[in-house]
């Protein structure tokens, strides 16, 4: 699988071994850029942070350093690739969990640094934007995405790659975030968010009609506090029986998934845009995936969801993201980047240092 970047004689060969560790999962895959992805390895921390309801950054920071060394290994071998065989290393910078980061971050600098690779710090948000190039039906430039994740709820027009501009954005809680949130009052495990979409198909409709935040407001921006407080009140001094549960998933289910949608609406429609893209992890909602599709329908648009897998966070997308950036010649200096907070868009550390 080739990857449609325009650029003058195409993109380099390159293959590329992506480390992403900004929360709770340590995945490590290999990318190659004539070849596609080789391979993708994932370990998810949620068993870890289970009973604590949600992530604990130390246990984190911790586990990271204990499965990134066999991860690599693993993805290698599964990739029939060496150090002598791989031109690169690229790992998410940011945002994210500062102890997280850091030990992705220090990791791939110094297997880099071993090989006598680059390496290439990359914005986490960036490889939710690009995931969908990891299929074989890849949209080409420029697109609209809708970006909505544990952390970031976003309508990005997309239009080459670093080429980001934010048209909307939440203005407090993520989607993600609400759906956890509601998901814990509604007793289930952390991450809820799944574990809530497959209560809510059991619910029934119109039992509980939600708030739909900000649509009654002109623009693209989405608000989501509000919603999760709606969810509080209406269970409230209720028994909480199976059923009760079940409507209450549906009803905020179908807040968020209207919410969502009648925004990307309004872009696409406000935009001209072509295509759309669906990234991060909320981006595997069943629910929502249909409705996008419907919009996208009628607004002449076509609509790339990356598998459910490379929807929630993954090192196939940091692998694309660096061979892309390292394809084209971006290098980044030998400083261990690592930064808790860092706007889309702003200049990373490519930009910022000078060779190695
Ligand atoms: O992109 P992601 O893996 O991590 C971040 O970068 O935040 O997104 C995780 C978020 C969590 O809030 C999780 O509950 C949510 O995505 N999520 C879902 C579904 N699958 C994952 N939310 C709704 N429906 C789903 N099927
Ligand atoms: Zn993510």
């Amino acid at each position: 699988m080739g990857v449609p970047v325009k650029g003058k004689g195409g993109l380099r060969k390159m293959r590329v071994i992506g480390i992403e560790s900004s929360c709770d999962e340590t995945a490590v895959a290999v990318f190659d850029t004539v070849r596609g992805l080789l391979s993708h390895r994932l370990h998810s921390q949620i068993a870890l942070h289970q009973a604590y309801g949600g992530v604990v950054p130390e246990l984190a920071s911790r586990d990271h350093i204990r499965r990134l060394l066999p991860l690599v290994r693993e993805a290698l071998a599964a990739a029939q690739s060496s150090r002598d065989s791989v031109d690169g290393v690229a790992y998410t910078a940011g945002p994210g969990l500062i102890g997280a980061l850091l030990v992705g971050a220090g990791f791939a600098r110094s297997l880099a640094y071993a090989w006598g690779k680059p390496a290439i710090g990359i914005h986490h948000l960036e490889g939710h934007l690009l995931a969908p190039l990891l299929e074989p039906e890849a949209p080409v430039f420029p697109f609209l995405a809708l970006l909505v994740s544990g952390g970031h709820t976003q309508l990005v027009d997309v239009a080459g790659v670093g080429e980001y501009r934010i048209l909307g954005q939440t203005l407090d809680d993520a989607a993600g975030e609400a759906f956890d949130k509601t998901a814990k009052m509604l007793g289930l495990p952390y991450p809820g968010g799944a574990a809530l979409a497959q209560l809510a198909e059991s619910g029934r409709p119109g039992q509980f009609n939600f708030p739909r935040p900000m649509l009654d407001r002109p623009g693209l921006d989405f608000s989501f506090s509000g919603l999760k407080t709606a969810a509080l009140v209406a269970l409230r001094g209720r028994v909480l029986d199976e059923e009760i549960r079940a409507d209450v998933a549906r009803g905020f289910q179908e807040a968020v998934v209207d919410t969502l949608a009648e925004k990307v609406r309004r872009a696409l429609v406000g935009g001209g845009y072509r295509r759309l893209v669906v990234a991060g992890g909320v981006g595997a909602n069943m629910r929502l995936r249909e409705r996008l599709g419907d919009i996208a329908q009628d607004a002449e648009a076509a609509v790339y969801f990356p598998r459910a897998e490379f929807c929630t966070d993954n090192g196939a997308m940091i692998a694309l993201a660096g061979a892309l950036r390292l394809a084209a010649g971006e290098r980044a200096s030998l400083a261990v980047d690592a930064r808790a907070s860092w706007e889309l868009g702003a200049p990373g550390s490519a930009q910022q240092g000078s060779t190695d």
